[in-house]
């Protein structure tokens, strides 16, 4: 199982390079691969988990102020990349035609991108769930050659979920998985409050490849708890 770690706007310098010592000390035979900020990134000494950044522009080295490109990446040794999460759908208006250059990008300098997809409460209650994830994969997906496009993780991340404590039912979780198997070849991590008093629960669902954790993965005691759980 894949158990990937988005620590998202959290942890200054000396709290991250704890943090790393606690996360090291975990003992797992799962794959854990941490995505901390950028300005962490250097900071990660270990040699127990993958590195993985949380986005990457959609251009190369350049003038674009403010930008992180895959090139930069590269040369840190990152070897996975969070694209299209819905907090940058939302906040940053990312759109599927920019997600779709960014695992380009990436693909250029051989990071693995994680492909984040979900629907919002609202979409779920119009019974849209389905239509909004097939556009988001689709988009992002459909015009790579076969071998890239299935080395890119997905994560389906339902958004009302995240954050929340709100989970979805395991039938729900296994219907979308199945539904994104039907026509991708991928591995299918599942986001959104997944934590060390649910996965009991969830892991029932044989159609989870791994988790993607927000909130949990800033709680490497819990974490390890979680891990024994898997
Ligand atoms: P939470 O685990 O805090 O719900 O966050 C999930 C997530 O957004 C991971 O990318």
């Amino acid at each position: 199982m894949i158990v990937a770690l988005n620590n998202k706007c959290n942890l200054g310098k000396e709290e991250f390079i704890k943090y790393v010592e606690e996360l090291n000390n975990i003992k797992t035979t799962h794959q854990m691969i941490l995505a901390p900020t950028f300005i962490n990134i250097p900071n990660v000494k270990t040699t127990t988990l993958d590195l993985a950044a949380q986005n990457v522009s959609s251009d190369t080295n350049g003038a674009h102020t403010g930008e992180v490109s895959a090139e930069q990446l590269k040369s840190y040794n990152v070897k996975y990349c969070i694209v299209g999460h819905s907090e940058r759908r939302d906040k940053q208006k990312e759109t599927n035609e920019e997600i779709k250059l960014k695992i380009e990008k990436l693909f250029d300098q051989d990071i693995i991108p994680i492909l984040c997809c979900g629907e919002t409460k609202e979409e779920r209650l119009d019974g849209k769930e389905k239509e909004i994830i097939e556009e988001e994969l689709s988009i992002a997906l459909d015009s790579l050659d076969e071998e890239k496009k299935n080395k890119v993780i997905i994560a389906y991340e339902p958004i009302w979920s995240i954050g929340t404590g709100l989970i979805p039912t395991n039938e729900q979780i296994e219907e979308i998985n199945n539904f994104i198997k039907s026509k991708y070849n991928n591995k299918v991590l599942y986001g959104g409050s997944a934590n060390d008093s649910n996965i009991d629960e969830l892991k029932k669902c044989s159609s989870i490849d791994g988790y993607l954790l927000g909130g949990l993965s800033l709680k490497p005691s819990n974490l390890q708890d979680f891990v024994n759980k898997l």
